[in-house]
């Protein structure tokens, strides 16, 4: 009942060019019936890709915006320039935002807001640290995170965000959670989600993210509650990125 949705995460990867001759490889290929494919890339190549995905069933995102329209924020961002220029998605409160650019929560929060306000869905990221989960505190953390970027939502537009429940510890590591541990966690965020919007919490779509390989995305997938996966090394190359949306089918 819930479309599973594979994003590329590329970072701070890729030039325009990088992006172009990517886009040329994927097109065709990482589009499958069943499964929605997203690219979430930096700025400067969101032109180029959006233009290049025109007639294809890939969807291009961003990594980040601010929460004002307009404004003197030097280097930022908004909504309303994504928009026009047909971006669909936007990744917000990725722990590396979080860690090295002093997201807070409450900062979070407004960006969902403003995504919304803008007709932009938001991928909100949400995880623990591996002290956190050491101390037995992942669901703490997911719960409060989840809370608090979802906070004074519609049960509308709760239905329609996406949460990418991505442990720290597993970002880049290569040790990726288990299948089971990403279940019991996004199920629990489910549940939260259930708390604040009853049944809301039936059609929000939460992926794992954290060490996603083609080699390990089929059994993600396989658990009831996981709705897709937001990759970042792994969806840099073409035929990884193919690989990982044929595993989602
Ligand atoms: O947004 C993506 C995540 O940070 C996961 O990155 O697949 O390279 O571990 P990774």
């Amino acid at each position: 009942m819930r479309t599973p949705i594979i994003a590329g995460n590329w970072k701070m990867f890729k030039t325009v060019s990088e992006a172009e001759a990517f886009f040329a490889e994927v097109k065709g290929k990482a589009e499958r019936p069943g499964v929605e494919s997203v690219i979430c890339a930096p700025f400067t190549n969101l032109p180029a890709l959006v233009k290049a995905a025109a007639g294809t069933t890939i969807a291009i995102g961003a990594q980040n915006m601010h929460f004002e329209d307009s404004g003197a924020f030097t280097g930022e961002i908004s909504g309303p320039m994504l928009k026009e220029l047909g971006v669909k998605y936007v990744i917000l409160g990725h722990s590396e935002r979080r860690a090295y650019f002093a997201e807070t929560d409450e900062i979070v929060n407004k960006k969902v807001h403003a995504a919304f306000k803008h007709g932009l869905t938001p991928i909100i990221c949400v995880g623990e640290k591996l002290e956190e989960r050491e101390a037995g505190k992942t669901k703490d953390v997911c719960k409060t995170q989840t809370e608090a970027a979802l906070k004074g939502l519609t049960a509308e537009q709760a239905a329609q965000a996406v949460i990418a429940y991505e442990p720290i510890w597993a970002i880049g590591t290569g040790k990726s959670s288990t299948a089971d541990d990403a279940e019991d966690v996004i199920a629990y965020i489910r549940g939260v989600v259930r708390g604040l919007f009853g049944e809301a919490a039936d059609k929000i779509r939460i992926q794992y993210g954290g060490s996603v390989k083609p080699d390990n995305i089929r059994e993600f997938l396989s658990r009831p509650n996981i709705d897709g996966a937001l990759v970042g090394g792994a969806s840099l190359e073409p035929a990884s990125y193919i690989k990982l949306i044929e595993g989602a089918v």
